[in-house]
């Protein structure tokens, strides 16, 4: 890439960052405004094969100190490989995407998460390596009755998140694989070419609740912004434009004794000493 280009491209990334405004577009009214229909709050079914996900937390054996949370929220990427329950998925899943009740007349979900103007455009997918009472695969999230739907098997769940995640193969240990799409329009209706900024930021906090509810299970995550967009919008046959993979993140179990692993990952700084 010439020097030309690459600057142009990191002032179009500043600009996305920083909403200039947009006067010298002239004045523009959004999808909302010119009172277009508002696309569904969630994406539809599409699967028959669904699985009602238990919701008694009070079973689970969580830490509810905040502080202590705060603290002791770290990107663990040294996975045990030992069973994770249902519940624990299906905490995960509420913590990051729950729907706690709806606004209006069906014009917005209200969730375990903040949302610019409450639109909500993620869908979450989970890749599924060991989860008791769930075989092996890929599945869907559907928010507003707390189930998972099967979508499709996957030949070789290890070697799918390996690729998934440009190849950091200590993904491939995780229990599952948290991935999130943005269904843009569902945003764009409401901010039009404003929406992408937010929705980032919207994505932001579901990627640390999944931090903080893990580390509250005494699970282990790890965000992980470098997947291979191509290979993960081809596996959930979504078109990479009106639907799109925008983050993921492997959960898997952990213990206490794997701390120094855990810092060999960033081994490298010794040499900079
Ligand atoms: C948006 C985002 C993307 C990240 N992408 C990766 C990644 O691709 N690979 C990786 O090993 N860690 C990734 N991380 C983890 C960071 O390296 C980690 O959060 C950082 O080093 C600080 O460590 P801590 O989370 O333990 O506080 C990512 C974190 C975030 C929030």
């Amino acid at each position: 890439m010439n020097k030309e280009l690459y600057d142009k491209l990191v002032h179009e990334g500043r600009r996305f960052m920083r909403h200039d405004n947009y006067a010298e577009y002239g004045p523009w009214e959004s999808d909302q405004e010119l009172k277009k229909p508002q696309p569904p709050l969630v994406k539809a079914r599409m699967s028959t094969e669904v699985i009602a996900l238990p919701k008694d937390f009070k079973d689970l054996s969580l830490e509810n100190d905040l502080t202590k949370l705060l603290i002791e929220r770290k990107s663990h990427r040294v996975y045990t490989e030992e069973k994770m329950s249902l519940l624990a998925v299906s905490y995960l899943l509420w913590a990051t995407q729950g729907v706690k009740s709806i606004r209006g007349n069906n014009y917005a979900t209200l969730r375990t998460v903040p949302s610019g103007g409450a639109r909500h455009p993620f869908e979450t997918y989970l890749l599924v390596r060991d989860v008791e009472g769930l075989k092996s695969g890929l599945y869907h999230y559907l928010p507003l009755e707390h189930s998972l739907e099967y979508l499709q098997a996957v030949d070789d769940i290890k070697e799918t998140i390996d690729e998934a995640t440009c190849r950091q193969t200590w993904a491939a240990k995780a229990n599952v694989l948290f991935i999130y799409t943005c269904v843009a329009y569902r945003c764009e209706w409401r901010y039009g070419f404003a929406a992408h900024r937010p929705a980032l930021i919207d994505l932001g906090h579901i990627g640390e609740n999944l931090y903080l509810a893990s580390t509250a299970l005494g699970l282990g995550t790890c965000g992980i912004a470098a997947f291979d967009d191509d290979y993960i919008n081809n596996l959930l046959k979504i078109d990479g434009d009106e639907e799109y993979a925008c983050y993921v993140e492997p959960v898997g179990t952990i213990k206490a004794e794997d701390r120094g692993k855990e810092e060999a990952f960033y081994s490298f700084l010794k040499d900079d000493e």
